[in-house]
């Protein structure tokens, strides 16, 4: 196993640990390191006294195969404590996502959770997002290429459609595409930016969680760093 691999076992280790002994319902994000934690909980007690809401098609399909009890948003009254990953997290923990394309999903379980925590190994945390890794925009399908145009303009950046790897467009689980937007320079106001973004007609969401995060636990080697804001 390489050393993010494993890194990415010991953060879903430590938010295993991290559950409220309370808790009943918990949401479970998308991408590899939240599936690292789906398969911890296939192998602890704990699993068997909670049900768990997933965000995406990719993270329900590990959690069926790890026998968890699934629901969804609608059908339960509240979230206790969902764990999600992070493409970029900053030192605000405000943080970039949807490398997965499961952003809008995402961001809608992160604000109906009472705890959203993030799992990262040591590579997530930059000094400002976008150093590392385009932005993804959810739009949808209808006139998607002059929506690429005004988020262009309104980045300054290069937009492109996000493809599968058989060279077709993405499409998420809201049956819409990602933009993937190449900045010149990291976002220095995240916030701004993604009120910027969700006025123009045709974005669904952006990949852009401002304020979200209760706690990142990054993992660094050995160690797991708990980051509060
Ligand atoms: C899914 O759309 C994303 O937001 C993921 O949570 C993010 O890309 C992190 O994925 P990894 O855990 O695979 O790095």
């Amino acid at each position: 196993m390489s050393q993010i691999e494993e890194e990415k076992v010991l953060a879903a280790k430590f938010a295993l640990e991290r559950i409220p002994s309370d808790a009943r319902v918990v949401g479970l994000g998308s991408g590899s390191t939240v599936a690292a934690f789906v398969r911890e909980l296939a192998k602890s007690d704990i699993a068997r006294r909670l049900t768990f809401v997933p965000a995406s098609s990719q993270i329900e399909e590990e959690a069926l195969a790890a026998g968890l009890r699934l629901s969804d948003l609608d059908h339960v009254e509240a979230v206790d404590f969902t764990v999600d990953g992070a493409d970029e997290v900053d030192p605000e923990l405000n943080l970039l996502k949807g490398g997965g394309g499961a952003l809008t999903r995402e961001k809608i379980l992160a604000v109906h959770s009472d705890l959203y925590v993030i799992i990262a190994d040591h590579t997530k945390p930059v000094e400002a997002l976008c150093s590392r890794h385009p932005l993804p925009v959810e739009v949808v399908k209808f006139g998607r290429s002059h929506t690429a145009e005004l988020l262009a303009e309104a980045l300054d950046g290069e937009v492109a459609l996000r493809k599968t790897r058989f060279g077709i467009p993405f499409i998420t689980d809201n049956g819409n595409y990602i933009l993937d937007v190449k900045l010149k320079e990291p976002i220095s106001d995240p916030e701004a930016t993604l009120n910027q973004l969700k006025s123009i007609p045709g974005v669904v969401e952006v990949g852009l969680f401002v304020g979200l995060a209760d706690e990142v636990y990054v993992a660094e080697g050995r160690e797991v760093r708990v980051l509060t804001p």
